[in-house]
């Protein structure tokens, strides 16, 4: 856990998801290699390391090395690699455009004011983009690829690079607090590709809308009502105020988002007695009272002591409908309860809808949701309460490579008031504790997961794990010290069936530097240089089934290189083979990647911008993407479309 709030950065939020159960203080593994990987890097000069402590020109950093590779013979992609590194702007493959499409502080709803971050005031940053883009989702207006809703998450906020003088945590004023809050949550933009090939906001859209930590929500399924939602604020456990640190999520076929709760626990600040009923509860979700934020002092709801059952407010799936701007948001209990990482969904061949999910901590589980009923793409309205009723299962890796979806349904198994489960509302609360009881398989950080609408595999991104010791590691996490993680590809119960328990799995990527036998990487021999990676962490599949892989935690220090977009070969010899597409600029992550139905846009979300390495909004590390003085570096999403048309990546698809 990383509580210095004083060191307010990306860093600190990722240890907070790597909690470390070895106390010891020995190197690990990934300390030892990203010395060696930095002192290798800034030996060859490939890296630049000075332009990176102080802000510079964008051109004057222009991609150092020669170009990459060609593509290997065979690959299902078509495009010229970009070279690794690290420097205070973004990268694209030749050929593509990676464009600006909005960005923190820019104008959402109609009236909404210009950008000011000197002048920024809570009532004007609820008008405007939010902070820290996550998920990017494109749901299609009429079905066009050039007119649709773009629903974007915002994570978190990182005061010390939002505000000019920030005073610190301790001193942060209200005024901050509720720009803060005002910054969480997401955006709906009504988006249209123009004639230029252009995508651009459209201004004022009746559609336009910004939902934040403190817009009203109702919760639905097993859990509404329950009296551990109750709050004095709230006595029916039906209506609650905001959506906490959604990170990733996904849009369904009927065109809604999904939008998911993350590290929820870090919000809540205050003492909860030792002996209250919540505390193994809120223990179990790290939910400590300590917090990264200023809010409890500001807010009862965000203090334990006053509030012990708020926590279980938040650490949900939230459906939204994009097209109806006054549609009050769902908090969709029966998906569980837990730090979300998305929501990969489909239909499965009987036409019930299947959700994969990741809990994103150390040593935690993956999850399947499979609807009682089936989708009806006929009407949609019949789908719009479709994620009420239906089963949770939790996944157990068998170590001869098959695996069981075990289900949580109160008073099976060892799900019993014994147990301490009254309610199928308490197994969906403690979905964690309730999955320890099945004995689930503990895996090393389980991020995003997406399903292969071509080949109905299932893709796991595994992001790291360095508490796993020598002796907990198995075969689905195979590496002690997993520091730069590892992907897993699942085939459900005959090729196709995605209802079925029963699945077999294999990996399809040991991530890391594979030119260190150490680390251990098993990228496919044809991967340049530039094309492995550490630290997957969201995907996308487009629509020809080809997977794309983006990375949180590649750094200078880390692995030598920025976190990005990589293009992977999952099918035939190149199977594991992986090419780099876009980087982002120092101290981002990459968020995102959506593509439109036709797959010639990419929408790209970059997250934290400047994070870390000291940066101040006064002095920070980049200031991408405006490179003004006095602005500091702003979220944005980005749409990459290729210059002369066709998909991205290449390889248009035959007639
Ligand atoms: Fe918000 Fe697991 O990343
Ligand atoms: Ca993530
Ligand atoms: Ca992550």
């Amino acid at each position: 856990m990383t509580e210095n709030a004083n060191t307010w950065s990306a860093e600190a939020l990722e240890a907070n998801d790597d909690v470390a159960s070895n106390a010891s203080s020995n190197p690990t593994m990934g300390d030892i290699i990203a010395v060696r990987m930095s002192r290798r890097d800034i030996l060859r000069g490939s890296l630049a390391v000075s332009a990176i402590a102080a802000t510079v020109s964008p051109l004057a950093l222009a991609a150092g090395r020669a170009e990459a590779a060609e593509m290997p013979e065979g690959s299902t992609f078509d495009f010229a690699e970009i070279v690794a590194g690290v420097d205070e702007t973004h990268h694209v493959a030749k050929g593509h455009s990676a464009d600006i499409l909005i960005r923190w502080g820019d104008p959402v709803v109609a009236g909404a004011p210009k950008f000011d971050p000197a002048a920024q005031s809570a009532a004007k940053q609820a008008e405007q983009f939010g902070y820290n883009c996550d998920f990017v989702g494109y749901a299609p207006i009429d079905g066009a690829d050039d007119r649709g809703l773009l629903c974007v998450n915002h994570e978190y906020t990182e005061p010390n690079i939002m505000f000019p003088g920030y005073p610190g945590l301790a001193l942060q004023t209200q005024e901050q607090t509720d720009i803060e809050i005002a910054a969480h949550g997401g955006s709906v933009v009504e988006i249209k590709r123009a004639s230029d090939g252009k995508w651009r906001v459209i201004r004022g859209s009746a559609l336009n809308r910004r939902i934040t930590a403190s817009t009203p929500m109702t919760v639905t399924g097993p859990a509404a009502g329950s009296d551990r939602l109750k709050t004095s604020a709230d006595t029916t456990g039906l209506n609650i105020l905001g959506m906490l640190n959604n990170c990733a999520g996904a849009m369904t076929p009927w065109g809604t988002w999904l939008t998911c709760e993350e590290n929820f626990n870090g919000y809540f600040g205050g003492a909860l007695p030792v002996d209250h009923p919540e505390a193994t509860n809120h223990r179990r979700y790290g939910v400590s009272g300590t917090t990264f934020y200023a809010w409890s002092r500001f807010y009862d709801r965000f203090d334990l002591s006053k509030e012990p059952n708020e926590p279980n407010r938040f650490g949900w799936v939230v459906e939204i409908d994009p097209f109806d701007p006054n549609a009050v948001p769902k908090k969709r209990t029966a998906l569980g309860r837990f730090k979300h990482e998305g929501a990969a969904n489909i239909i499965n061949k009987d036409g019930r809808f299947v959700v994969y999910q990741g809990d994103d901590q150390a040593f935690d589980y993956v999850y399947r949701f499979v609807t009682e009923a089936k989708v009806d793409l006929e009407n949609r309205a019949n789908n719009l309460d479709i994620l009420d009723e239906g089963t949770l299962f939790v996944a157990k890796f068998r170590e001869n490579g098959t695996g069981r979806w075990l289900p949580l349904i109160f008073g099976k198994g060892p799900l019993t008031a014994e147990n301490g489960f009254n309610s199928q509302a308490d197994v969906l609360i403690e979905a964690r504790r309730a999955s320890d009881l099945l004995g689930a398989t503990k895996m090393d950080r389980p991020e995003d997961m997406e399903a292969n609408p071509v080949t109905n595999k299932v893709y796991l991104m595994l992001t790291n794990n360095n508490s796993r010791t020598a002796e907990q590691t198995d075969p689905a996490n195979p590496r002690a010290q997993n520091a730069f993680g590892h992907v897993i590809e699942i085939t459900p119960a005959d090729g196709d069936n995605h209802a079925r328990p029963e699945f077999t799995w294999d990996i399809l990527l040991r991530c890391g530097d594979p030119s260190i036998a150490a680390v251990g990487a098993t990228f496919n021999a044809a991967t340049s240089e530039n094309g492995w990676f550490g630290m997957p962490d969201n995907c996308a599949v487009d629509h020809m089934g080809r997977l794309w892989i983006t990375t949180d935690g590649n750094s200078l220090s880390a692995t030598g290189r920025a976190d990005g977009v990589w293009a992977i070969e999952t099918e035939g010899e190149l199977r594991g083979t992986s090419r780099h597409f876009f980087r982002v600029p120092v101290g981002a992550e990459m968020c995102g990647p959506y593509f439109t139905p036709d797959d010639r846009t990419l929408f790209l979300a970059v997250q934290h911008p400047g994070s870390g390495g000291g940066s101040t909004f006064e002095a920070p590390t980049t200031r991408w993407p405006d490179f003004q003085d006095g602005i500091p570096p702003r979220p944005s999403v980005l749409a990459v479309t290729k210059n002369n048309g066709g998909p991205i990546g290449g390889k248009p698809k035959q007639a």
